[in-house]
């Protein structure tokens, strides 16, 4: 297809950037496992645009067209893991002596490549309560390159304006790149909003379903794909074809996943919120939610990310975890599998108790991704759990 694609984001989802194998008429993308690509002849050097796999590859190809499709923007590079996305996407926009503004809530990983890993080559990062835009304007100094916010954040679910933040940000000319893997393009489209790039971890709803790792990066200029892409291939993140292909398959059914797994989450809030030995539960679909009113304006769902504070602190959240017989304790989420996390000792065990708590990041919260499981199963298991704290 030529041009910008404009059926329908579930038509998108299906078939964007695929078409049937010129050779074979395959209805996917095949898995094109090759390091190399045999050239014509030296005059027809990357005739055919790929070289050797680093660099590129078509299945990992047809995965950034699709992307693209749905988030909008010029352009999307994929990459061998979220973390792989976000620290090329740092490098790339910002130097030695240059400086970052980042959401104060972000997921753990990316803390802790901001403290400590690129600190050691000089940048400079400022952890920012993003949700107050004041705070942005205020923390930008002369050598800023770069403002990151995660929204909804991990796992607090912190909501960070993005339109009044790109606008922040376009004011001053510096980048503001979105990491939208707890929504999806399907509930919330960044560069729509003013953002310049939106960033994913695929291994969460785009994949879906607990078999690959992956991350992506959409960008509405061309400029920023070109420094991302330079820096990708340098350090060589990039992602396989065979994590592309099986992404590919999982992408065409996120949007059907997310209206059922968010259906369920408000269904697993809402018996949390009636439970006794529940103190606090945070869904953005809740009318209790702090930042309802923002989280109905920027995105059109609110997905399948909870979390609540269980009576009685850390004994009854570890006993609750222990209790608990269908919800798996692990540390992704986004998956068709419900799972519950301790983020405390878990994802985000590395940032110091200080800024976690500060983060409101406290030693007690519960964070669950709710599945695609029955909700009367899911909430049959919670209910015995929390009834035997
Ligand atoms: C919001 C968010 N961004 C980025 C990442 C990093 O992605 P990955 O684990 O694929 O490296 C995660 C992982 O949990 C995440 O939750």
């Amino acid at each position: 297809m030529s041009g910008k694609d404009t059926r329908h984001f579930k038509t998108r989802e299906v078939r964007a950037g695929v078409k049937p194998d010129p050779v074979t008429g395959a209805i996917l993308t095949p898995i094109y496992q090759t390091t190399t690509y045999v050239q014509e002849s030296v005059d027809k050097y990357l005739a055919k645009g790929y070289s050797y796999s680093r660099s590129g590859n078509p299945t990992v190809t047809a995965l950034e067209a699709r992307i693209t499709a749905l988030e909008g923007g010029v352009g999307s590079l994929c990459f061998a893991t979220g973390m792989a996305a976000t620290s090329c996407t740092i490098m790339a926009l910002v130097g030695s002596g240059q400086h970052a503004i980042l959401s104060d809530v972000v997921y753990g990983g990316t803390h802790r490549v901001a403290t400590k890993v690129l600190n050691r080559w000089g940048l400079e990062c400022s952890f920012v309560d993003t949700s107050n835009p004041a705070n942005v304007e205020k923390a930008i100094r002369e050598n800023t390159r770069l403002i990151f916010t995660e929204t909804p954040a991990n796992p607090t679910l912190k909501l960070t304006d993005i339109a009044a933040i790109s606008e922040v940000a376009r004011a001053h000319g510096i980048p503001h790149v979105v990491d939208n893997t707890f929504l999806t393009p399907f509930y919330q489209r960044p560069l729509e909003l003013g953002a310049d790039i939106t960033l994913h971890s695929t291994t969460k709803f785009m994949e879906g379903h607990n078999i690959t790792v992956g991350g992506s990066i959409t960008a509405a200029n061309k400029d920023h794909i070109e420094q991302i892409m330079f820096v990708r291939n340098c350090l060589g993140s990039n992602m396989t074809p065979m994590v592309a292909f099986y992404t590919l398959q999982g992408i065409k059914t996120m949007s059907t996943r997310l209206e059922a797994q968010s259906a369920n989450a408000l269904k697993v809030a809402r018996f949390l919120e009636t439970h006794p030995n529940v103190d606090r539960v945070a869904y953005p679909g809740l009318e209790s939610f702090a930042q309802k009113e923002l989280a109905d304006r920027q995105a059109s769902g609110h997905g399948s990310m909870l979390w609540f504070e269980v009576h009685g602190g850390v004994q009854s959240g570890k006993k609750l975890m222990d209790n608990l017989k269908l919800w798996s304790l692990a540390e992704n989420l986004g998956s068709v599998e419900s799972l519950v996390t301790h983020s405390v000792t878990m994802t985000h065990a590395d940032m110091p108790r200080e800024e976690r708590m500060a983060a409101g990041i406290t030693d007690g919260l519960v964070r669950l991704s709710t599945g695609l499981e029955s909700a009367e199963d899911l909430i049959d298991d919670l209910k015995q759990a929390l009834d035997g704290l």
